[in-house]
């Protein structure tokens, strides 16, 4: 059973300045919806409901997110506009958050292992709200198929896609043999290869799930790629000396820390699910 999903979210967002200057590139909306909220009803959809977020400066209004608003709610009363609020009601009511900063921003790794004391000692999932994951047709989220993998084998999952060739050096890449159709035993792993120099093109998205022990690998990695502590690096240690699973998920995922990949997640969203209510 995993009950924890923690949401690194202190990254600065440059690509999307000055949009994301005095604010958290994971409160931009999708149509109605902020980022992150995707991220956290595919985490409830999966059955975790204690959502962690390693926050940072300037990044307030996530937690004013998850939290009612009386103010807001009192004004709106008997206006009609109450259901608009429905979705994030829920999340609230359904779901415990909690917060803790990430004072240094050394990278994804480094996020992850300020989330050690709120995961404690428990295998828990990770999501980078950034890449919105929209399920297939069947309506089973990414992580929810990524939670079926860990249950039959117990170690550490990598949701992965492929890209196209010149794309890659944009990505964690995998290298790995094939168990069964779309699921590797990952054999390595490189951050952000050169195009020409890449294992395959088998790219890590935004989706994990770790087992505890991932936080001494962590603390055992030297920064790497760009001077940052990369969570790659620590994966490729646990595929080493233990076992580590790339799952090629079912459904769509758009990378919304781009703007190209905003703007079409926008148009899918609005086209495919907004308007058909
Ligand atoms: P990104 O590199 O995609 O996000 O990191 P960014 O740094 O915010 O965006 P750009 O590149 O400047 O536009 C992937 C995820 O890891 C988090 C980010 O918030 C994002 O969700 N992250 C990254 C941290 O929480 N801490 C870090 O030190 C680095």
């Amino acid at each position: 059973m995993i009950r924890k999903c923690l949401f690194p979210v202190a990254g600065y967002g440059t690509r999307f300045l000055p949009a994301t200057k005095a604010m958290p590139k994971e409160m931009l909306p999708v149509v109605n919806k902020p980022l992150v909220q995707y991220g956290v009803e595919e985490a409830a959809e999966a059955g975790m409901n204690r959502i962690g977020f390693i926050t940072g400066r300037g990044k307030r209004a996530i937690a004013d997110h998850f939290d009612i608003s009386y103010e807001l709610e009192k004004e709106i009363e008997g206006s009609g506009k109450e259901n608009l609020l429905t979705s994030i009601r829920k999340l609230i009511d359904e779901n415990e958050f909690a917060f803790k900063r990430q004072n240094h921003m050394k990278g994804l790794g480094h996020a992850i292992l300020s989330g050690k004391y709120l995961m404690g000692d428990e295998p828990f999932a990770v999501v980078l709200a950034d890449d919105l994951c929209i399920p297939a047709e069947d309506g089973e989220g990414v992580l929810s198929q990524m939670v079926k993998i860990f249950n039959q084998f117990r170690c550490s999952v990598v949701a992965v896609q492929e890209v196209p060739q010149e794309e890659v050096h944009k990505y964690g890449v995998i290298a790995g043999e094939e168990m069964k159709d779309g699921l590797f035993r990952v054999t390595d792993m490189v951050e952000k290869p050169a195009n020409e120099d890449a294992p395959s093109n088998l790219a890590i998205i935004g989706r994990y799930i770790l087992t505890p022990d991932i936080f001494d690998k962590i603390k055992d990695t030297p920064p790497g790629k760009n001077g940052e502590v990369q969570i790659t690096d620590a994966l490729l240690k646990q595929a080493q000396e233990g076992c580590v699973l790339a799952y090629k998920f079912r459904g769509t995922r758009f990378d919304c820390g781009s703007i190209d990949g905003f703007v079409e997640a926008t148009n899918h969203v609005y086209e495919n699910i907004f308007k058909k209510g």
